[in-house]
């Protein structure tokens, strides 16, 4: 069954709009990831990001205390987030990479190009009983790269797909990219996960990905809860999930 992981980002980011630097204000992104929870979500994920634009380092403590399904961190492999991360104790981190002038992370990890520190961060998180997921593009020589690193899972970038899936002739290609990928994950004994820029409309085609485990998503959950509801937010994407075949 094809799980989903909710990215509560964009709440904290709701709440910095308004009450940055301070300790109080809402909307709580935890209690928002309990709804998700309620609601059936089977995962959930937040990125502490260096310049913690959104989610601030209480939200990340509270959640680890309050959550009862996966607590899936996204992080950069920089020095001071990974030892936040060693002490929080997420189930599973996901390194992905940073830039301060991104609106949300647009590329994904070059682990080709830093194979040798990323291996040193996934050992050192795998022997504190962290698993450890890396955020890649559909690239033949990224997924190679993420096995020797010693990671248990990819999380294949999906923006590229999710911008181009309503031309056929792009989309195709992008989804072909992602098909291609994650055979050849799977077949390194790798787990694979996706996301980023997912949604019910695009979701339809992405179930011809295989041997997909879960979905991180974020942006279309939350602004659609602002008009119905996290509760129904959340329904409606696992809806569009079902009949996935793997
Ligand atoms: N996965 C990763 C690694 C991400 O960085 C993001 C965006 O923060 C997402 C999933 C979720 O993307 P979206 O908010 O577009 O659903």
């Amino acid at each position: 069954m094809l799980k989903l992981g909710v990215n509560i980002d964009h709440v904290a980011t709701v709440r910095e709009a308004r009450y940055r630097g301070l300790v109080v204000g809402g909307p709580d992104p935890v209690a928002a990831a309990l709804q998700c929870e309620a609601a059936g979500a089977h995962g959930i994920t937040a990125h502490l990001r260096e310049d913690r634009r959104h989610i601030q380092d209480r939200d990340v403590w509270k959640l680890r205390e309050m959550i009862r399904t996966r607590f899936n961190l996204e992080m950069a492999n920089a020095p001071e987030i990974v030892e936040v991360a060693l002490k929080l104790k997420p189930d599973i981190v996901c390194l992905v990479p940073e830039r301060r002038q991104e609106v949300t992370t647009e590329g994904g990890l070059d682990v080709v190009g830093s194979l040798a520190g990323l291996t040193t961060t996934t050992q050192r998180m795998r022997d504190a009983g962290i698993e450890v997921s890396l955020f890649i593009a559909p690239d033949p020589a990224q997924v190679e790269a993420s096995a020797q690193c010693g990671a248990q899972f990819i999380e294949l970038h999906t923006g590229s797909f999710a911008e181009h899936f309503s031309d056929p002739e792009k989309g195709e290609t992008e989804l072909n990219r992602l098909i291609a990928s994650a055979r050849q994950a799977h077949g390194l004994g790798l787990q694979v996960n996706a996301g980023h820029g997912l949604n019910c409309e695009n979701l339809a085609m992405l179930h011809r990905v295989p041997h997909l485990v879960e979905l991180n998503i974020g942006h279309s959950i939350v602004s659609r809860a602002i008009t119905v509801g996290m509760t129904q937010a959340v329904k409606e994407m696992l809806a569009a999930m079902e009949g996935y075949r793997g």
